[in-house]
């Protein structure tokens, strides 16, 4: 099918792609446009192929290729592109003069050398991230100059020994270099490269002024990318952006779900609903009055038992389905770490199972695409 051949081009371009650090170009000028309405946009994204067609699944570089290059870096955005991914995944956070880089929590000690730079020594701090004591260095707490002086490590070292080679060798990128290097890939490899960015912990950074949501509408409308067919997906695990946002975008909105927990905004409310409330098939007919799609835990879909072996799929893509969303779960991991235990190859967290079989399988469900920290791989799977 169509799906077939479309990876294969992709990856002859991997083959013959030399794999390099590209310079950034300067943003594309331009305002929102006017245009379709949201539920005719949610249509036309799915006829150019981010929606939620058989025959056209997706794949999301999560946090780039980050089973190869230290997450969110250009390098590991870079390398997901090159290997086949239709979008890059910058995870959102905000520096203290308001600018967006990609980061996974606004904690910075765990994916930068800022721990051995004195000179940041007491930026060091503990602070209440939606209700949990979190302490390190803030991305919140620099500005865009300090942090561009920091460099990228491995998050998991002890998993993925290899990526360490790279550590200290890259930037934190700020959301507007990551568009940048996607429409300069997009046109080198002559295929568009989307992006696919999450707004982290919204209600946290509300509270201290510094709300992303108009940031990224800002950059959205800066980079003619607020149009109904841009290659664009914006995500969260909480819902009061994600209405918000319904009504400042076009593009679509893909509502994040966990096996367990609730999102941070409805806790924050004392609303009682749970994820596991808002994935029952009327929990997802509401969740699409505001949302194109669904990002599920690949554990709401094949859920694992007691010993971490896989069981039955749930009806959780056909569901979704039924109340018009896409499914786009995450995440695929290679390593025996984030494997099923029925998929593992031994007791070696960091060497790689069944991959390719685990892959196959959670595509074998129906659903539309997938975060992968290896894109390769799911890309493989999916022949
Ligand atoms: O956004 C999809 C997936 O990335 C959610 O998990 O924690 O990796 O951002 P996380
Ligand atoms: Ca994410």
């Amino acid at each position: 099918m169509a799906f077939t051949s479309r990876f294969r081009k992709r990856l002859g371009v991997v083959a013959l792609g030399a794999v390099a650090v590209l310079a950034t170009t300067g943003a594309v000028p331009g305002a929102a446009q006017s245009g379709p309405s949201r539920a005719e946009a949610g249509q036309a994204d799915a006829a150019q192929g981010s929606g939620a067609h058989a025959d056209d699944r997706i794949v999301v570089g999560h946090r780039g290729a980050s089973g190869y290059r230290p997450e969110h870096t250009l390098a590991s955005y870079e390398l997901a592109a090159r290997m086949g991914a239709d979008y890059i995944e910058p995870d959102l956070v905000t520096t203290s003069d308001g600018v967006l880089v990609a980061r996974h929590e606004p904690e910075i000690g765990g994916t930068t050398d800022v721990a051995d730079r004195p000179e940041f020594a007491d930026r060091k701090t503990t602070k209440l991230v939606d209700g949990e004591p979190m302490t390190g260095w803030f991305a919140e707490d620099f500005t865009l100059a300090e942090l561009k002086t920091l460099r990228a490590k491995e998050r998991l070292p002890e998993v993925r020994p290899n990526n360490t080679i790279y550590d200290g060798r890259f930037e934190i990128p700020t959301l507007q270099e990551v568009i940048d290097l996607s429409q300069q890939l997009s046109r080198e490899l002559h295929r568009p490269i989307g992006i696919f960015p999450e707004t982290k912990h919204p209600t946290y950074f509300q509270e201290q002024g510094l709300a992303l949501e108009p940031k990224l509408v800002e950059a959205l409308n800066r980079n003619h990318l607020n149009r109904p067919n841009a290659k664009v997906q914006v995500q969260s695990f909480e819902v009061t952006n994600l209405k918000e946002l319904d009504d400042q975008v076009r593009v679509p909105l893909v509502q994040l779900t966990s096996t367990s927990g609730a999102p941070y905004d409805f806790v924050k409310s004392g609303d009682p609903r749970t994820y596991e409330d808002m994935t029952t098939p009327e929990g997802l007919r509401e969740i699409a009055t505001y949302a194109d799609g669904l990002g599920p835990s690949i554990g709401q879909i094949i859920p694992l038992d007691a010993d971490g072996n896989t069981t039955e799929p749930t009806s959780l893509v056909d569901d979704s389905h039924a109340a018009g969303l896409s499914v786009v779960p995450w995440t695929f991991r290679a390593e025996n770490e984030f494997l099923p235990a029925d998929y593992d190859s031994s007791d070696d967290p960091a060497e790689w199972g069944d991959a390719l079989g685990w892959a196959k399988a959670v595509w074998d469900t129906g659903v539309d695409g997938l975060f992968a920290d290896h894109p390769d791989v799911v890309i493989e799977a999916a022949e």
